[in-house]
């Protein structure tokens, strides 16, 4: 009878073991987030673009460029100007509508270059003009080492109109004063340890 009882105690400490394996090996599966994500961004010399293509081929995601209704100056200065106007006044540039629709995604990772320690104008465009209740927003910016106000702000803004803020986050580019590009100064680790969090379930 004691060796009947031993055997029986011994079969269940196996059955606990096995499925205590069987659990960890689902939840590393259910690990990888289901939300249905779209990236949206702004980008004039590459940079903020060159993020978002990463993320959304990364992550299989879909990706959309804002579109300004009325191109920016092509010449440097001009475009400086005009960039400072807009953001000391907070103008939100017209831009056209996107292809798609903000109302079919959980969560919108936004992206936006720095102008004048400001989010750009189109993106501010973007964020005061969707409705997310519901949604998540995940903002990320581009900067020459002057960074502002541009997170604060995109997650002010996001928030007010109803998104849940999580994951913002800033990327340093090498720039030079007459707009030139020198590659990203932010370490590549940064980025990819950035997209993984972005993959897992942990960000919902
Ligand atoms: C009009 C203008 C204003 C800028 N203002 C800032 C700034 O205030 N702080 C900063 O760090 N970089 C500033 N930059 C540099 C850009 O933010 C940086 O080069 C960014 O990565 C460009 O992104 P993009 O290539 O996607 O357009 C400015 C660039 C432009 C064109």
């Amino acid at each position: 009878m004691k060796r009947f009882f031993s055997l029986i105690m011994m079969v269940a400490a196996f059955a606990v073991v096995m499925s205590a394996c069987t659990n960890k090996a689902s939840d590393g599966q259910n690990n990888t987030t289901t939300q249905k994500t779209l990236v949206v961004y702004y980008s004039r010399s590459g940079n903020t673009e060159g993020i978002a293509k990463q993320v959304a081929q990364s992550l299989g995601d879909d990706i959309e460029l804002i579109e300004v209704a009325e191109a920016y100056p092509t010449d440097y200065k001009a475009l400086e100007k005009l960039a400072q106007e807009e953001t000391e006044n907070n103008v939100q540039r017209p831009i056209k509508p996107l292809k798609h629709q903000v109302k079919d995604y959980d969560r919108i990772i936004v992206g936006t270059p720095t102008w004048w320690y400001k989010m750009a104008s189109p993106v501010l465009t973007f964020l005061s003009t969707t409705d997310f209740n519901g949604k998540t927003v995940v903002p990320f910016m581009t900067n020459a080492g002057w960074p502002g106000t541009v997170i604060k702000d995109m997650a002010a803004i996001s928030g007010k109109n109803g998104a849940k803020v999580v994951n913002a986050k800033e990327f340093k580019f090498n720039t030079s004063n007459d707009g030139s590009q020198h590659g990203m100064a932010t370490p590549e680790s940064e980025l990819t340890d950035w997209i993984n969090g972005l993959r897992t379930a942990d960000n919902k």
